[in-house]
């Protein structure tokens, strides 16, 4: 029997600022694993992925910034943990040429957000490669490397991110059969709350619609978008349904089973979304008014986050450097004799 530990990675694009959406569906559930047993865990910042779709240096450095500050706000002990920038781990960029070489193409023509970019382009009369970079075709292999230069097992994402986990396999499958076995087969960790996390409209959060709620709002400003969630016109008093609006699955998110079923049946019973809101408020209001504060003395000491960082690198490299020799050893690239 193996007593192996279970490594879980995951890994957040710097490309904007932090929300709930990324919270209840990433940041908290991540965290949380990493305090269970006989779990190794590997989180880090995807600023090589971030160049895919965003040409701002300064708003990527911003948001690599604000991300390592979210995660250490929130609790991450990075002592028991490893916390680090995917580009300060240059095996990561030679095993993504590595595995180019592995990867079929055919898989990459066939992935959603390349094909969606694809149709987008000939939906608007484009011809259909207009304005892609081989960043965005590729960009499941830079994300196959992060998982497998760490032998990841459990790799926590959104719905959207599993034929990324299942081209990954793919890849790290084709590479031990190729050559021989290095990698393990990573799984997807599927977060149902996050594929249910509502924006104030009702769709999905995302920045693409700009319909998020950010984390790290004052307390007025939280109040001011709990107001902005969208509702009907029902009354106070008349009866409403939970599923009327998104305001009770953005609760729901952070609420106990008990705490939702009192909130359905209020509704149920008239109570007035007005009234509603200001339960959500401070329920949401107390629950991340202790990180606010961490999060605000971290964003102001970006040097400690660097340090933080730079101690990361170093120990997630004791990881990838003998991983790296292994790959190259087994594809033939390395040194013609033993140095002495
Ligand atoms: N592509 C992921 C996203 O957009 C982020 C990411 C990059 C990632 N590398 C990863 C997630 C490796 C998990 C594992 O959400």
């Amino acid at each position: 029997m193996s007593t192996q530990r279970t490594t879980v990675l995951t890994g957040i694009t710097t490309t904007g600022s932090p929300h709930l959406g990324n919270y209840v569906g990433a940041i908290k559930p991540a965290i949380a694993s990493s305090r269970e047993p006989g779990m190794n865990a590997c989180f880090f910042l995807a600023d090589y992925h971030a160049l895919i779709k965003c040409f701002e240096p300064e708003r990527i450095r911003q948001s690599t910034l604000e991300i390592a500050a979210t995660w250490l706000a929130l609790g991450l002990d990075t002592n028991t943990t490893t916390f680090y920038r995917q580009s300060d781990i240059p095996e990561i960029a030679e095993l993504t040429w590595i595995l180019n070489c592995v990867c079929a193409k055919g898989l990459m023509n066939r992935a959603h957000a390349y094909k969606a970019a694809v149709q987008d382009n000939i939906d608007r009369g484009e011809k259909p490669d207009y304005e892609l970079s081989m960043g965005l075709f590729n960009y499941p292999v830079l994300m196959a490397a992060d998982i497998l230069m760490f032998n990841a097992h459990r790799v926590p994402v959104g719905k959207d991110q599993i034929q990324h986990l299942e081209m990954a396999r793919d890849i790290a499958q084709r590479f031990n059969h190729r050559y021989r076995e290095v990698f393990v087969l990573p799984e997807a960790a599927v977060q149902e709350q996050a594929a249910v996390m509502p924006g104030l409209d009702g769709r999905k959060m995302s920045k693409s619609y700009d319909n998020t709620i950010p984390l790290w709002l004052t307390e007025k400003q939280l109040k001011k978008h709990i107001n902005r969630i969208v509702t009907n016109s029902k009354e106070p008093g008349e009866s409403k349904q939970a599923d009327e609006s998104a305001l009770f699955p953005i609760y729901a998110a952070f609420a106990s089973a008990e705490q939702q079923q009192t909130m359905v049946r209020s509704l149920n019973e008239g109570l007035a979304w007005g009234e509603a809101k200001k339960i959500v408020f401070e329920h949401i209001n107390t629950e991340l008014a202790p990180a606010r504060e961490r999060y605000h003395a971290l964003i102001e000491r970006p040097e400690h986050i660097e340090e933080i960082l730079m101690a990361g690198a170093a120990k997630a490299r004791l990881y990838s450097r003998p991983l790296i020799e292994q790959v190259r050893e087994a594809i033939g690239i390395s040194r013609l004799c033993s140095a002495k």
